[in-house]
């Protein structure tokens, strides 16, 4: 991978620690980023040594305050679905469908892109400061990195169609109660409840909590697949070390060693 310019990657243990790393720009996330993200996520995906990843923003104020504004106005039509596209399935896509558990810290404003990076992660931890919204519709927009898909899927419709038709931000009580974030902690926190989190997950079976995200996605994107998805699934796991492991640690009164 080519050297970074717009993200900090620290490696430690099991955990990549992703900061989205334009602190003058409120961590807006341009183009040039957009790539950089899809080739670090291409890279931490076959590290074994990585079993989940934190992504946080640069500073103390924001975690991501949007797709980057200033690049729209040289767009045309051709270009914006280029960059939708992009967008989704390089990036918001493959940290959804990611095999190892990934985690928002919203350090601060998650809004646009930077709020649809942050539902596109499995888990999301807000610190108290942190506020939230989708407001493209002041800009003439909707939101282009899979918000009015994902929003719907965390707090409902309406709420949905309340953040985004008034394109107001909500802060981290409201967002924790409308179950947009998984919890609210005090910044200086706010790494430390994402590694607990973190910790907890790496003693139960990789290979499950792969399976697992697969087939709740699968489910939510294709309902009608979501059932079989899963009983093929669970039928698979009979065959796996883990499953063996698992018991037979249960049977022996011992903890597992997966
Ligand atoms: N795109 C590009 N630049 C952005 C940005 C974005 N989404 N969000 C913030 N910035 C830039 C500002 O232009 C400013 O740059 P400058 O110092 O070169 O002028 C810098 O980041 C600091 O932002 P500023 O607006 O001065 O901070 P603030 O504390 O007054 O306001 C926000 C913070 C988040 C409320 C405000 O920056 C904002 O509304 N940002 C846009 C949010 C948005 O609409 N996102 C959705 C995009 S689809």
């Amino acid at each position: 991978m080519d050297a970074l310019h717009n993200f900090l990657l620290n490696k430690k243990g099991k955990t990549a620690y992703l900061t989205v790393n334009r602190p003058e720009k409120l961590n807006a996330i341009n183009i040039a980023t957009i790539k950089e993200l899809s080739e670090i996520l291409q890279e931490l995906k076959s590290d074994k040594q990585i079993r989940g990843i934190i992504i946080t923003g640069s500073g103390t104020k924001a975690f991501v305050a949007g797709a980057d504004i200033a690049e729209f106005t040289a767009l045309d039509q051709k270009e914006a679905q280029q960059l939708a596209e992009t967008g989704h399935h390089k990036v918001m896509d493959e940290i959804y469908n990611f095999p190892k558990p990934v985690i928002a810290a919203i350090n601060g404003f998650a809004l646009g892109g930077g709020l649809e990076l942050a539902m596109a992660c499995h888990l999301r931890v807000a610190s108290e400061n942190a506020k939230m919204g989708l407001p493209e519709v002041s800009l003439g927009l909707i939101p282009g990195y899979g918000g009015t898909q994902r929003l719907p899927q965390l707090v409902g419709r309406a709420k949905a169609l309340e953040m985004i038709m008034t394109g107001e931000m909500i802060d981290a009580p409201s967002a924790l109660q409308w179950r947009l974030v998984n919890y609210v902690v005090p910044q200086d926190t706010l790494i430390t409840k994402c590694e607990d989190l973190l910790e907890k997950i790496y003693t139960r079976s990789q290979n499950a909590i792969e399976n697992a995200i697969n087939v709740i996605n699968k489910g939510l994107e294709h309902p009608e697949e979501g059932y079989q998805a899963e009983i093929e699934a669970f039928a698979r796991a009979f065959n796996t070390d883990d499953f063996k492991e698992g018991v037979s640690a249960f049977l022996e009164k011992r903890k597992p060693n997966f």
